[in-house]
């Protein structure tokens, strides 16, 4: 046994997350592919890297010290069932298999207990940052038992990326704790996403100005409070012209985004636990309907606004979108970070939401300037009910609110989406409600269920008689 740490399966991921730890003193990495020829094609490429290689999955047991930690890189699904099989014939108890894909946390829990059994270690990590990040320094989020971590953590803090002197890994709960919040990660991820998009779309049909403008007004964005990766990346692409065109290239890629499904199973989840994540849902959804080329084509000649929407003073509205963006996006992470502490409550999982904000500030797609703000808001008061309720955010919202409310409006009156902007005020405007139209759904639902409702100035819960004389009368049971 010559190596500490072993990775299976060599896509870009999987190899470029090796090279990294073989990067990093102290460490000598195992590696394993289930074809034996993509192993040698990643020994003959990186031969600084000093993989000890196996064809088998004995061999690659025998070549890892113990306890045996190997860091399973394939694509979520059945293919990691598989390799969690082969590993647990070959492992002994006390051994760590860590699944570094995004698996969704609930076959994170169910492998966990199925591998708990047989006394060896399973860790599902959530790894975010793309193949760039796996090589150089990604954010990772490890589930599991503190047992597992103890041994994995030194090895995970050398690879991780670093934020303000210190690594983005933390160890984030048990179980499935890892991949739920990279889940939320990839949720908060598809939200900003589309904010963004929105942000561009409403520039550019309200201001006419092209994409390499409007990617020097991101660049000078990301000097501001809304610095983050996704902003620089964002500048980059609109920036790029099409050598086969000379048209900027956004507007030569197909206009329907794909999605592999992390953002769905964001919403899905939230749904169970009863988390409005509008946002993200809204994000999740505007790719399902920019994916439906059908439907688009039938629609195309439904009628839009009958009076034109112009922008009078284009800097000042470039200025408003700014703001939009930056209370909408606040809504989305308070959105993101409700669901997390609904999971944690849920799946008993003692999830400390500073650390979560810390981890994510380097390595990872949504790694921001912002996350610090999180992390100081859930510092300062560890049992706060809403982020966007922190001092810090609702400063930052009541200064951006105007700006916003005008971007909604003028994209309703231009006829330009913004599902995300506006659901995103939607649900500011529900929260800070006083008094919301819910008590008609009461009424309604007792109308025609008598599924009864509460008073506002007695206890107890009460049922009108709709179809006999309408007198109230306390009720029992509740539907
Ligand atoms: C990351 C990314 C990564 C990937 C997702 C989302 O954190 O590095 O979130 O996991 O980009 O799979 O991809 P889709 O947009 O295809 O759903």
């Amino acid at each position: 046994a010559q190596a500490n740490i072993g990775v299976i399966g060599m896509a870009v991921m999987g190899s470029n997350l090796a090279r990294n730890l073989a990067s990093r003193e102290g460490n000598t990495v195992a590696i394993y592919n289930r074809s034996a020829d993509k192993t040698r094609t990643v020994v003959s490429e990186f031969p600084e890297a000093g993989f000890v290689a196996s064809e088998t999955i004995e061999e690659f047991a025998a070549s890892l010290t113990k306890p045996r930690t190997a860091i399973i890189m394939v694509k979520a699904g059945a293919g990691t069932d598989a390799v969690i099989n082969q590993l647990t014939t070959v492992f002994e108890p006390g051994d760590i298999i860590v699944d570094g894909g995004n698996a969704l946390f609930t076959d994170t829990i169910r492998r966990e207990k199925a591998v708990r059994e047989t006394g060896i270690n399973f860790v599902g990590a959530g790894i975010s940052g793309g193949e760039e990040g796996a090589l150089k320094g990604p954010s990772i989020m490890p589930g599991g038992s503190a047992e597992a971590w103890a041994t994995l953590g030194p090895i995970l803090k050398t690879i991780a990326a670093v934020a303000e002197d210190e690594p983005c890994v933390t160890h984030v709960g048990t179980d499935g704790a890892g991949h739920f919040v990279k889940m939320i990660h990839n949720g908060i991820e598809y939200a900003d996403m589309q904010l963004i998009a929105e942000a561009y779309d409403l520039i550019r049909r309200g201001t006419g100005k092209s994409p390499a403008e409007i990617a020097d007004i991101f660049t000078e964005w990301n000097k501001g409070e809304l610095e983050s990766y996704l902003i620089e990346i964002t500048a980059e692409v609109l920036r790029q012209v099409d050598a086969k065109t000379g048209q900027p290239l956004v507007d030569v890629i197909v206009d329907q985004a794909g999605a592999k499904g992390t953002g769905a199973w964001t919403v899905q989840t939230a749904l169970d636990l009863g988390i409005p994540v509008s946002g993200i849902a809204e994000a999740v959804f505007a790719r399902s309907l920019s994916s439906k080329p059908a439907q688009r084509a039938a629609a195309s000649s439904l009628p839009g606004p009958t009076s034109k929407w112009t922008v009078d003073d284009a800097d000042a509205f470039v200025e408003d979108v700014r703001q939009a963006l930056y209370a909408s996006k606040i809504i989305a992470y308070s959105q993101g970070f409700d669901e997390i502490v609904a999971g944690a409550e849920q799946y008993d999982w003692d999830i400390k939401k500073g650390d979560i904000a810390k981890i994510w500030r380097g390595g990872c797609i949504i790694r921001a300037q912002f996350l610090n703000r999180i992390t100081e808001a859930y510092d300062e008061n560890p049992g706060l009910v809403a982020l966007v309720t922190a001092p810090y955010f609702t400063d930052a919202v009541s200064q951006t609110q105007d700006a916003w409310r005008r971007v909604v409006v003028a994209a309703a009156q231009a006829g330009i989406p913004s599902p995300a902007f506006s659901s995103s005020l939607s649900y500011y405007d529900g929260l800070r409600a006083d008094r919301l139209p819910a008590a008609l759904v009461q009424g309604q639902r007792d109308f025609f269920g008598a599924h009864t409702y509460r008073r506002v100035d007695a206890e107890g819960t009460f049922h009108t008689l709709w179809s006999g004389d309408r007198s109230e009368i306390e009720a029992t049971d509740t539907h």
